[in-house]
């Protein structure tokens, strides 16, 4: 991908979205919405802010029975995203599910398939969390697990954390797409992100895809902050 990052948009109003994504989508490689904006707009908020032209990532993190993943991912594909995301502990068969549906809609709409990204363990949940729900062993572990999960069932690609992304590479190979939050450029504020890394140190570590939401969006000139992001990586 020439541009590596998709721009995060978190608001649920598609008016502020879909003017971000006007000036924002010629600077970047796409855009990200996810599924507080899904919630609140729908399909036809989601059509209104990909009319702007740049490539879509719709982050809804789908999870539930194979069947009903499937359905959804029918629905999904309508509206043409480049990306999209599934949860890898929904397990084999899910996944195999949702990508065999994302592509089947896409080749009777004639367009690109997306491509479809496991998110293995939230970065929400640290290891008393994960041991809490009933998973034993390092978060770490659980991610190499569901990588390879993922990467057995089908899966283009996964979302990690910049604190992952290296070893995750190394367990998966150069094949998969690997799509990375958390993201602040040197002279950005950190906010509420813990575990983060510089643009150009993601990449380094094995990323393909960066997502940057507040150091471009919450910037006093959004335009300037994602031109000087996409020059650092230049
Ligand atoms: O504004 P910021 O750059 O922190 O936005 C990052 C985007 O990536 C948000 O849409 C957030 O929900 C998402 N994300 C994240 N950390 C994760 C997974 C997703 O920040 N572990």
């Amino acid at each position: 991908m020439s541009n590596p990052i998709f721009v995060a948009l978190d608001t649920t109003e598609t008016g502020k979205a879909a003017a971000l994504a006007a000036r924002l989508g010629p600077l970047v490689g796409g855009i990200k919405l996810g599924l507080e904006f899904f919630v609140a707009q729908g399909p036809a908020g989601v059509a209104e802010v990909a009319r702007a032209g740049s490539p879509l990532f719709l982050d809804l993190k789908l999870h539930d029975i194979p069947n009903t993943v499937a359905g959804a991912m029918r629905a999904v594909a309508r509206l043409a995203p480049a990306l999209t995301t599934i949860h890898a502990s929904g397990g084999s068969d899910m996944m195999k599910a949702a990508v065999a549906a994302a592509r089947e809609e896409a080749d009777k709409r004639g367009v690109a398939p997306a491509k479809v990204l496991a998110v293995t363990i939230l970065t929400s949940l640290d290891q008393a969390g994960m041991g809490a729900v009933g998973i034993p062993g390092t978060v770490l572990d659980q991610v190499r697990r569901l990588a390879e999960l993922a990467r057995r069932a089908g899966v283009d690609g996964l979302v990690c954390s910049p604190h992952e992304v290296a070893a995750v590479r190394n367990a998966v190979g150069t094949d998969m797409m690997l799509v990375v939050p958390g993201i602040r450029p040197a002279w950005s504020a950190v906010e509420d992100q813990k575990r983060i890394m510089t643009p150009r140190e993601a990449l380094r570590q094995g990323a393909d895809v960066l997502v940057i939401g507040r150091p471009i969006t919450a910037a006093d000139a959004p335009e300037e902050a994602a031109r000087r992001i996409a020059h650092e990586l230049s």
